[in-house]
């Protein structure tokens, strides 16, 4: 038996809406967008959606619409997806790493709230918040902008404790929901509630898919109006083709990732449950295994929508050995996430180290994603369970 990492899940639906658009000739900037993202904004519960080409893409112009510019400060997590810190980087402000919740992967907001108050202040304590490299070089005059939090692995963030941090510091928050779509938070799906933007991504892995593909969501008309404008080459809605009232990017979504998620969206709650019973059959498989950790969900997640399968192998355990062992079954499984301060391009341009994140790297070192998508078996769930049950057995017994 081979098993797939993750799988698309698509019917005879989706295919026939992506040839009717094919039958058009508006294969962008189409009745299909609008459509998509009003159904959008529906669902989660804003008064605004607008599609873009990625998630990334979508991050990239949260960051710009917070205001972020070259220098300025960042707050943001270190256990995350490269995308979320990159996008800082695009407008060349610098990510205040802080580090996360042990039981989650999330945010420590009470970090968070020690950042923002040491660099609103300035001076020696907002220095030690800053990545070793620009310490000295560039720490002065530096301003805290914004807090990028994200909702790792499906499970939302402590939200009200950032939004209340935010309100008190003055920044924008830009919400890295791209694995959090139908997530709840306090009974309010993730994307409401914020006075700026979440970000969604729709990649083939993703709770539903438009091939390449995200979705910004606000409640704010004026950034709403920007969003549309940077996504379309600096457009505003009142240019002609060929004016520019600024600085704009190609980050349109076509038509026929519009058409497929019209689909997909239509089927989010099936697409969710389907996801859940898988990680409920994995929960039930693998709770109470010595050696391996599943996953937990905070009280404030009343519902967690299921990206991924992530569990924690006890230190001990050769992880290494573990993946060679399921990779060998045919059964392959990732090391999820991999620290971004521990990314050879930033260690090296930021000047981090191990030890600098400690919270982040045991994670780091210990999580391990199983196969996981909404078109997995029961059958096929038992026997990835049964692999990695008798691996880490046998990996105990050496250690
Ligand atoms: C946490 C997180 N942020 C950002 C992204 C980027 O989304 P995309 O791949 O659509 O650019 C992803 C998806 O891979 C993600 O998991």
């Amino acid at each position: 038996m081979r098993i797939p990492m993750s799988s698309p899940d698509l019917t005879a639906a989706e295919i026939e809406a992506v040839n009717q658009v094919l039958q058009t000739p508006y294969l962008s900037i189409g009745p299909r967008i609008a459509e998509f993202e009003a159904r959008f904004a529906e669902y989660v519960g804003v008064r605004r959606a607008v599609g873009v080409s990625s998630g990334t893409a979508g991050l990239h112009l949260g960051v710009i619409a917070g205001g972020v510019g070259e220098g300025d400060l960042v707050i943001s997590t270190p256990f995350s997806f490269v995308a979320s810190a990159n996008v800082i980087l695009y407008e060349r402000a610098i990510p205040i790493f802080v580090d996360v919740e042990e039981r989650t992967g999330n945010i420590d907001p009470l970090l968070v709230a020690d950042a923002a108050r040491d660099l609103s202040r300035g001076g020696e304590r907002a220095r030690r918040w800053m990545p070793p490299a620009v310490r000295s070089s560039q720490a002065d005059g530096c301003r805290l902008k914004a807090v990028l939090p994200v909702h790792a692995f499906g499970q939302p963030a402590d939200m009200d404790a950032i939004w209340g941090i935010a309100r008190q510091y003055d920044l924008a928050v830009i919400e890295d929901a791209c694995e959090a779509l139908g997530a709840e938070y306090k009974g309010r799906r993730v994307g409401a509630g914020s006075e700026f933007v979440a970000v969604f991504a729709f990649y083939p892995n993703k709770q539903m898919t438009t091939g390449e593909g995200g979705m910004m969501v606000t409640d704010r008309d004026d950034w709403d109006a920007l969003f549309r404008s940077l996504r379309n080459q600096g457009r505003d809605v009142f240019d002609a083709w060929l004016n520019h009232s600024r600085l704009g990017y190609n980050y349109r979504l076509a038509e026929m990732s519009a058409a497929l998620g019209l689909v997909q969206l239509g089927r989010i709650e099936e697409l969710l449950s389907r996801r859940e019973r898988v990680a409920r059959w994995y929960n039930a498989h693998l709770e109470g295994v010595e050696g391996v950790r599943i996953p937990y969900l905070a009280t404030t997640t009343t519902r967690m929508s299921w990206f991924v399968y992530v569990v924690r192998l006890a230190p001990q355990i050769d992880r290494r050995a573990v993946m060679a062992a399921l990779e060998e079954q045919g059964i392959p499984s990732r090391p999820y996430f991999t620290p971004i301060h521990l990314q050879p391009f930033y260690a090296q341009r930021f000047g981090y180290r191990r030890g600098d994140f400690p919270v982040t790297e045991a994670l780091g070192d210990t999580c391990l994603a199983l196969p996981f998508s909404s078109v997995m078996t029961e059958d096929q769930v038992e026997y990835v369970c049964r692999a990695l049950i008798s691996v880490v057995g046998d990996r105990r017994s050496t250690a």
